[in-house]
């Protein structure tokens, strides 16, 4: 008998922590290393926020809360959803976890029986095949390639429907690409979902805020109303709000499916941090004048990064609407070899050469399902972007 369970075998680890992990080890090693895999701003929490943790542990509202979420979080996210998205949910449709992440985590587990299908554009987030694997159902991921600005098409859509599918995962502006709908691209998906009443939508918007030059960001419940009642809105104040380590994630849908992922949370985690929520009220409620001066930190970063890796030899990087991320295409630089001697056949050889030759951490991008290619964060400093992109620049030329 294994004492592992077997559903481990089905499963990876994340392999942006294990970028992160090496890059970290490398440094502590005296290396000159320059990690550009964080999936997290370098902006510090705003002190607005800072301040409200503080008041909840000092008032003592440091005991248990309701499995998933206090009340005053829960209003705070409806008024935030009709705020922002013009979306009218209750209370009892809102669903507070420990991180976005253990929002989608408990969606799948409350809806996924062996054989059902969830449908995931690649490029993709790294944990949702994983997450759907854990659950016990099928990924079925669809390409979105470069040609199309990474964004899934309807008639790709479409192809993927089956008898089966339970869920299609929606995540825009997206990790890896950045890549972000328009509400006349987004509307063209919804116009496909619409014609088929068994598939539900979970939307992953936890990089609302985080788009450039005037885009208005959409999500598909407020797209297409009809989608409405078989819609989970998901969102969270990790990146908008750099909370990260707060591990505060939401969602909003229909009771039954809210109930259903209480259900897990109470059998789980039980509830997320007390003092964590009473802080998220504060990101939600308060001031949102941090976020685009952020923002514009992040624009200037995207636009110098995409004009230093496009003129790498090799690379071609798209420029695209929103997140921290970028994702260039090495696709002139396979076949090549590196002056340590390694031949470039594929994403992943190349980032580990980028990595040992160069210094550079990027995460390759056969993990997010779309080769070849690599993913790199601009939530880092400008001088950092600056040198990264040189060592970037002058290890694709020195290839032959
Ligand atoms: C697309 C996407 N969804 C969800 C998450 C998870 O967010 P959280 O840190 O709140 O769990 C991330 C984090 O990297 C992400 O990139």
């Amino acid at each position: 008998m294994s004492f592992l369970s077997a559903t481990l075998d089905r499963v990876k680890p994340s392999p942006t922590i294990a970028v992160s992990t090496k890059a970290r080890e490398l440094k502590a090693a005296g290396k000159d290393v320059i990690g550009l895999g964080a999936g997290e701003p370098d902006f510090d929490t705003p002190d607005n926020i800072k301040a409200a943790a503080k008041a909840a542990i000092d008032a003592g509202d440091t005991k248990y809360t309701a499995p998933d979420g206090t009340p005053a979080l829960k209003d705070a996210i409806c008024a935030k959803f009709k705020r922002d998205n013009g979306l009218e949910y209750t209370p009892a449709q809102i669903s507070v976890g420990t991180g976005g992440k253990q929002i989608l985590y408990n969606a799948l587990m409350a809806t996924l029986n062996p054989g059902d299908e969830v449908i995931i554009p690649a490029p993709y987030w790294v944990s949702y095949p994983d997450m759907v694997l854990l659950a016990g159902g099928e990924p079925v991921c669809v390409e979105a390639t470069a040609e199309t600005d990474y964004k899934l098409t309807p008639a790709a859509l479409e192809a993927a429907i089956t008898d089966k599918t339970k869920w299609f995962i929606f995540n825009s502006p997206s990790n890896p690409t950045g890549a972000a709908y328009t509400r006349a691209e987004l509307k063209a998906l919804t116009d496909v979902l619409v014609k088929y009443p068994h598939v539900w939508v979970m939307t992953d918007d936890m990089y609302e805020h985080l788009v450039y030059d005037g885009f208005e960001f959409c999500t598909p419940a407020e797209v297409e109303p009809a989608l409405y009642d078989r819609t989970l809105t998901c969102n969270g104040v990790s990146k908008a709000y750099a909370m990260t380590g707060w591990r505060i994630g939401y969602a909003g849908g229909p009771e039954k499916l809210i109930a259903a992922m209480r259900k897990i949370q109470s059998q789980s985690t039980s509830n997320p941090s007390s003092i964590s929520q009473a802080a998220a009220v504060e990101a939600l409620n308060g001031t949102q004048d941090f976020i685009p001066a952020n923002n514009e930190v992040f624009k200037r970063r995207r636009d110098m990064v995409v004009e230093m890796l496009n003129a790498a030899e090799g690379i071609s990087c798209p420029k695209p609407e929103g997140a921290f991320y970028v994702y260039p295409s090495i696709e002139g630089c396979i076949g090549k070899t590196s002056p340590g001697g390694v031949k470039i056949e594929n994403d992943e050889v190349f980032a580990t050469a980028l990595l040992e030759e160069k210094g550079v951490a990027v995460v390759f991008g056969a993990a997010f399902g779309l080769s070849p290619c690599f993913r790199v964060s601009y939530a880092t400093s400008d001088e950092n972007l600056k040198e990264a992109c040189t060592r970037i620049q002058g290890f694709c030329a020195s290839l032959n």
